[in-house]
């Protein structure tokens, strides 16, 4: 499973790609402005900031809800460099402008996905990548695990190329389970990819290892 992380946070892009396992990173309106980058200059500076960090996907989410906006904010975006993959909502619109761009080799992302129908729709547009929202759908009471592992029973069926990338995780536990159902990527924050590698034994044992080390040693 490929790791995104799920942020616009450069420090948090830095470490997590320091650690060796970073594969992409996902951004949305929403954390570009809980950064304080506002203003579509600097949010494309932005962009151009996190490619230059993270050599993978880096999904970045146009604001337009009609096909010929979408088309013209996905264009340009796609321009500016190799690796941005334009993320487009799950709207009919949307899924137009993704049967576009998937015509034209144009990456896509196709979020806000919460439920199977859509999934099916936009791998039939050619969606390179579906975001499923996790967590907002444990939100309010349905489970975002059974709707990833809808999506992959449906996607199973047929030989589309479209990756699930499950999205909104909030918590390591999330990210196993969407291991165990065989999400392509899931994109995740920092805190979560982080707390991965805690097991309390682990801790134990190494502070034992090294207390038995420094006895042999005095
Ligand atoms: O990738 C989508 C994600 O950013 C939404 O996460 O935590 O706002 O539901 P959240």
């Amino acid at each position: 499973m490929k790791f995104f992380i799920d942020t616009a946070n450069l420090d948090d892009i830095r470490e997590a790609n320091d650690l060796g396992i970073l594969d992409g990173v996902t951004t949305n309106p929403s954390l570009m402005a809980k950064e304080g980058i506002t203003g579509e200059q600097n949010i494309l500076d932005h962009y151009m900031k996190i490619c230059a960090i993270v050599d993978g996907p880096v999904s970045a989410e146009v604001i337009s809800t009609d096909y010929e906006g979408i088309v013209r904010e996905g264009e340009a975006l796609a321009s500016m460099h190799k690796n941005i993959v334009v993320k487009v909502p799950m709207i009919l619109e949307g899924i137009k402008a993704i049967k576009h761009f998937s015509t034209k080799g144009i990456k896509t992302n196709c979020t806000l996905v919460f439920s199977a129908g859509q999934a099916l729709l936009a791998a039939k547009a050619g969606a390179t990548y579906i975001s499923p929202f996790l967590g907002r759908l444990d939100d309010i009471s349905f489970s975002g695990l059974d709707l990833i592992a809808q999506i992959k029973g449906v996607y199973n069926n047929y030989p589309f190329d479209t990756e699930i990338l499950a999205a909104s995780v909030r918590h390591p536990m999330h990210i196993i389970h969407c291991a165990e159902i065989g999400a392509d990527v899931a994109t995740c924050p920092l805190k979560a990819i982080k707390a991965l590698a805690n097991h309390p034994l682990t801790t134990s044992g190494l502070e034992t290892f090294l207390a038995d080390y420094a006895k042999g040693n005095n």
